[in-house]
């Protein structure tokens, strides 16, 4: 059966995060028995309850007539001028929700999808279409690139580049690495950046988008953390604040995490209108769009006080929780790590006396059953890290941090 299947797919492996879940599921029974039920540090996913609001609203829209039908790819025009409305209250940014706007199935399909659409799909390493990702960077870009035909080139965010690097000698480099620059068809960034909670500046995003516009690279920003921070004054931005960005850019933004709703499979696509439309044309052969229910609900909670509140709150409790895990770890030994404004994730070196991420999180969940997820899944600059998403409960997280005290996962042995 092997050649029947397409050669990248049936490379692929299953996303890291499905595979820890299994790997958790299989063990369950083992770490229970030894008091050690898991505790989940590895999932990207808030485990509270969605804004009541929202859910109020889903209710009294499923009974509608027309509810149940297929809605448009595109979205329904309230909910592509819900997003429009958000997108001006929330960064001052202007769309047209017509041609500007486009509604996703949650933005990882999104992102998918876009990428499927820049690359024209390669066997030979010489000839394949190039887009050039966040590393460390959420895991699922470099297989989505690999899976479309194309190339993933790596660009690193380092301490030493305050995680913002000079884009034009990552470019120098990718040309001294044997690249060729025309194959280079867009840039993706992350900021809040998954792993890291690393945020960007105004300055560097200028120079992105200058950047782009000099080589005509697409750039294609991922904001599914904007919402996520803990400092007012270092409120995330879109890129599309910057003037002329959205002659190159666009940006993927997902009600997944700032509303607890990643199950609810939300999210728009904006920017520049060419790209949009063009990725429309895509869309409208894949899918038949989001539940019109779901769009009704999102829309209402995108410009409500209700929703604003909601992720306030969300964002003290996660300040807290990261408190609680920080003066934990500090305790088990851990000195200096970056303690990020922005994201429900912690990004921490591992104990030295291990040597690969997958080696400590492995001891990790299967004596204590703290589940981590391992650096090196995020790319070639996160081996030597793990990271620490802080979803749960405070008391999972305390008692995930007496577990490792008395199971003696301290910094140093
Ligand atoms: C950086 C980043 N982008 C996109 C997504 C996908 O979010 P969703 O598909 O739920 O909108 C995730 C999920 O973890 C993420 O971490």
């Amino acid at each position: 059966m092997k050649e029947i299947f397409n050669d990248y797919i049936q490379n692929l492996e299953t996303y890291i995060m499905f595979r820890i879940k299994e790997e958790v599921s299989r063990i369950t029974p083992e770490l229970i028995a030894k008091n050690r039920a898991p505790i989940s540090l590895s999932m990207g996913a808030p485990t509270q309850m969605p804004p009541k609001y929202a859910l109020d609203a889903l209710k009294e829209a499923i009974d509608k007539k027309g509810m149940h039908t297929y809605s448009s790819p595109k979205g329904e025009k309230s909910f592509r001028e819900a997003c429009a409305l958000r997108m001006k209250n929330r960064f001052g940014v202007t769309l047209d929700p017509d041609k500007e706007i486009f509604s996703l199935i949650g933005s990882k399909e999104g992102i998918a999808n876009f990428i499927r659409l820049l690359i024209n799909p390669s066997t030979k390493k010489e000839e394949k279409d190039i887009i050039m990702l966040p590393d460390p960077g959420y895991a699922s870009y470099k297989e989505m690139i690999k899976v479309s035909g194309g190339l993933g080139y790596s660009v690193p965010l380092t301490p030493e580049n305050n995680f913002m690097p000079d884009m034009e000698k990552v470019f120098e480099k990718l040309i001294k690495d044997g690249y060729n620059p025309k194959k280079v068809k867009a840039l993706l960034i992350n900021y809040p950046n998954n792993p890291l909670g690393a945020t960007a500046t105004r300055e560097y995003f200028e120079h992105i988008v200058k950047f782009c516009k000099k080589h005509n690279i697409l750039l294609v920003s991922d904001a599914a953390y904007a919402d996520l921070y803990f400092k007012p004054e270092l409120k995330p931005m879109s890129i599309l604040e910057i003037e002329g960005a959205k002659d190159i850019a666009v940006e993927f933004h997902s009600l997944s995490k700032p509303y607890a709703m990643t199950g609810w499979r939300a999210g728009w696509i904006c920017g520049n209108a060419e790209a949009v439309q063009i990725f429309g044309k895509l869309k409208s052969t894949l899918d038949s769009g989001m539940f019109k229910a779901i769009q009704i609900a999102c829309a209402k909670i995108l410009n409500s006080k209700e929703g604003d509140e909601y992720i306030i709150e969300a964002n003290k409790e996660y300040k807290r929780k990261q408190q609680i895990f920080v003066e934990g770890l500090k305790e088990l030994g851990w000195g200096e790590f970056n303690v990020p404004d922005s994201t429900f994730y912690l990004w921490i070196p591992i104990p030295p006396r291990y040597k690969t991420s997958v080696e400590f999180t492995h001891d990790l969940m299967h004596k204590s059953g703290v589940v981590a997820a391992p650096g090196s899944a995020f790319g070639e600059y996160g081996e030597g890290f793990c990271r620490i998403s802080i979803v749960c409960s405070e008391d999972q997280l305390r008692e995930a941090i007496e577990r490792m005290k008395t199971d003696g996962f301290y910094f140093n042995l």
